[in-house]
C-alpha cells in the first residue's frame, strides 16, 4: 500500500539519495536544474510516495518559472520535475500516482502551464504532455527538443518564444527594503 505525502514531511537528504538513485549522481548539470537554480520546489506541487514502514520509494518536485518573450512580457510556468521511482519500485505505478496528484492540485487551483523535460512517451501518453508549443524556448543549457514539453489544460495557453529562467518573486528580504521606513 503505497501513500502519497506532501514532500514537506519527507527529510531532503532521503530525496537527495532516492534522486541519485533514479538519475545518477552527476544529476545537477541538467538543464532543468540550470532552469530553476535558487528557487525552491513549490510545497503545494510536491510529494512524495510512501511504503507502509514510510519508507520513500518515490518522489515529485515542481518548480515556480518564467518565460520571458522578446517584447519584455513575462508569464509563469510551473515546471515540474524531476519524478524519481526508486529501481526496485519501478512500473509499479509509483510515478503515475505522483503526477496525477500534482496534475490534480494544479487543477484545483487553476494554476500556471506546467512544463517538463521528459520522456514524451511516457509523459504525453499518460498525462497530456506536447511538445508542439515549445519549438521557440531558449532554455540555459543544452535540450533534446522531443523531450521540451507542455501541458496545456482546455482553454489554456502560453507563450510561443521566449526564454525560460528562474521565476523572479520578490524575496522577503526585498519586501524588507522596498517597504516603508
Ligand atoms: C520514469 C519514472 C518516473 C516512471 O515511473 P514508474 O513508477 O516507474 O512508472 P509507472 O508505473 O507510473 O508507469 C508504468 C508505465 O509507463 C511506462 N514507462 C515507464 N517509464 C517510461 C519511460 N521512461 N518512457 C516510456 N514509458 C515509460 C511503462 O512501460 C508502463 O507502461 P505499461 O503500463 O503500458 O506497461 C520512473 O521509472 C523513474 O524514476 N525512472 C528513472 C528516472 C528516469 O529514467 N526518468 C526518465 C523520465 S524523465
Amino acid at each position: 500500500m503505497i501513500s502519497i505525502v506532501p514532500l514537506t514531511s519527507v527529510a531532503p537528504s532521503a530525496v537527495e539519495n532516492l534522486l541519485d538513485l533514479a538519475f545518477g549522481a552527476d544529476r545537477h548539470g541538467r538543464t532543468a536544474y540550470r532552469l530553476r537554480e535558487g528557487m525552491d520546489a513549490s510545497p503545494a506541487l510536491s510529494f512524495a510516495a510512501l511504503d507502509e514502514e514510510q519508507r520513500l520509494l518515490g518522489s515529485i518536485q515542481c518548480w515556480p518559472i518564467e518565460i520571458a518573450g522578446p517584447d519584455g512580457a513575462v508569464e509563469p510556468l510551473i515546471l515540474v520535475g524531476p519524478v524519481a521511482v526508486h529501481p526496485d519500485h519501478q512500473r509499479d505505478g509509483i510515478g503515475r500516482k505522483l503526477v496525477d496528484t500534482a496534475l490534480a492540485q494544479a487543477n484545483g487551483t487553476d494554476s500556471e502551464p506546467m512544463m517538463l523535460i521528459g520522456d514524451a512517451e511516457y509523459y504525453g501518453r499518460f498525462f497530456g504532455f506536447r511538445a508542439e508549443a515549445t519549438a521557440g524556448w531558449e532554455l540555459p543549457g543544452p535540450v533534446d527538443r522531443d523531450r521540451l514539453l507542455v501541458r496545456l489544460r482546455p482553454g489554456q495557453k502560453v507563450m510561443r518564444e521566449g526564454v525560460l529562467r528562474p521565476r523572479m518573486l520578490p524575496t522577503a528580504a526585498t519586501d524588507r527594503q522596498l517597504r516603508p521606513a
